[in-house]
């Protein structure tokens, strides 16, 4: 009888004896939740991204809610996000009561850039609605141009909060710097994901950086119910137990129990990111250099920028003169028969605007860079334990199916 094939999902966590024990060591410990772990955390995230503060959080889109009141979203204000991306980027807009327009993405690499953000910016200044954060996304992995980003954000009065979801050990040069992802050198604020596909896991939890101290002390207060402790913050004080609640937070904590398990991941970073980039080398050779590059592509990755491969994303390419829904239909094919062969790829993302929630969303234009990616792209299998005959499956399917 033969073996059914293994399975070879888009994403997936490494789990190893260590990051047990270090949950095992947490749990049996004095604290499952605001322990001494937690600022453990932080530390070593502030410290691997190199910003001053970092406050963790229970997911990326709490982390996403957070800063964008924090950047002074609300009500009849608005931001700005990418039309290619997890609709969380945007829903944080939202959560404040703000409008969250859409920007276009670069043809070849799938980012938002100075100018379609702008152009985003712009309609929502038509609509007579001030633009108070601009919310970039380091879609797979590759960093957006946050120094001219940045400036756009100086020149309309916003702060610029980095999607860094995908982006953790991704690095970027400028004038010839190299800066780090979630840095915050280039932006007010920079968001993470420790959802199990990403980098690394606290199963679900996410984290907030920024150079901002003032910020920083409102992130904290905003992370457990908007209560604080700080006598210069509180109308009184009746003795040691008295606490204050101080503004409408929320409860987005994350618990030492993850918090360990995060530190455990965290301190195998480099050897995750050395493992994805790996696997995209063996891609790339086959995809961008065999008979594949005639009807494939990779994602093209910006000049100056070490992607930290959150996502190995390919696109067909278009026939002479087809049309997108041909093309559509060609990667719907595609997807289908990649999972008739165990291969679970995944189409990352369907746009933002399709989604009936956000179809009425502010925007320049017709979104057509971002509707010609959804039509034609497929996030091919990428994790550390992928093994070269797992990509060698992934590859040879591609050929049956493709050539
Ligand atoms: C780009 C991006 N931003 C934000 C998020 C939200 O993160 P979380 O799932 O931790 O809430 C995700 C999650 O998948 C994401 O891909």
């Amino acid at each position: 009888m033969t073996q059914p094939l293994k399975p070879l999902p888009y994403g997936r966590q490494t789990i190893d004896d260590e990051d047990v024990a270090a949950v095992l060591g947490a749990l049996r410990g004095d604290w499952l939740t605001q322990g001494p772990t937690v600022g453990r955390f932080e530390e070593a995230l502030a410290d691997r991204c190199g910003a001053p503060y970092c406050v963790a959080v229970s997911s990326g889109t709490a982390a996403l809610h957070l800063s964008s009141m924090v950047a002074g979203v609300r009500p009849a204000t608005g931001g700005v996000t990418s039309d290619i991306t997890f609709a969380a980027s945007a829903n944080g807009l939202l959560y404040c009561g703000g409008t969250a327009a859409l920007a276009d993405v670069d043809g070849a690499t799938a980012l938002t850039t100075t100018e379609t953000l702008r152009a985003a910016a712009g309609a929502l200044d038509a609509a007579g609605v001030p633009v108070r954060a601009l919310v970039p996304v380091d879609y797979a992995g590759s960093v957006v141009d946050l120094p001219g980003i940045a400036a756009l954000g100086r020149e309309v009065g916003a702060r610029v909060i980095e999607d860094a979801a995908h982006s953790l050990g991704a690095t970027y040069s400028h004038e010839g710097r190299v800066y780090r992802a979630g840095s915050c050198e280039h932006s007010d604020f920079a968001i993470l994901s420790f959802h199990p596909v990403k980098h690394i896991t606290t199963i679900e939890g996410g984290a907030i950086l920024t150079r901002d101290e003032g910020a920083y002390r409102e992130l904290i207060e905003l992370r457990s119910h908007g209560i604080t402790r700080d006598p210069a913050r509180m109308s009184k004080n009746d003795g040691p137990w008295y606490y204050e609640q101080v503004a409408l937070g929320y409860h987005y904590r994350i618990g030492d129990v993850a918090c360990a398990l995060g530190l455990s991941q965290l301190a195998r970073l480099d050897r995750f990111l050395e493992l994805r980039r790996a696997i995209v080398a063996r891609y790339n050779a086959a995809i961008g250099g065999g008979p594949l590059a005639a009807v494939l592509e990779p994602l093209a990755v910006p000049a100056g920028v070490r992607s930290a491969y959150h996502l190995y994303v390919v696109r067909l390419k278009r026939r002479d003169g087809e049309r997108t829904p041909e093309v559509a239909t060609r990667r719907r094919h595609l997807h289908a028969a990649l999972r008739d062969s165990g291969i679970l790829a995944q189409v990352h993302y369907v746009p933002v605007h399709h989604h009936p929630v956000h179809r009425d969303a502010p925007r320049a234009g017709l979104l057509d860079r971002a509707e010609d990616h959804y039509a034609r792209c497929l996030s091919l299998p990428l994790y550390p334990t992928l093994g070269d005959e797992d990509v060698d499956r992934v590859i040879e399917t591609l050929e049956r199916t493709l050539l």
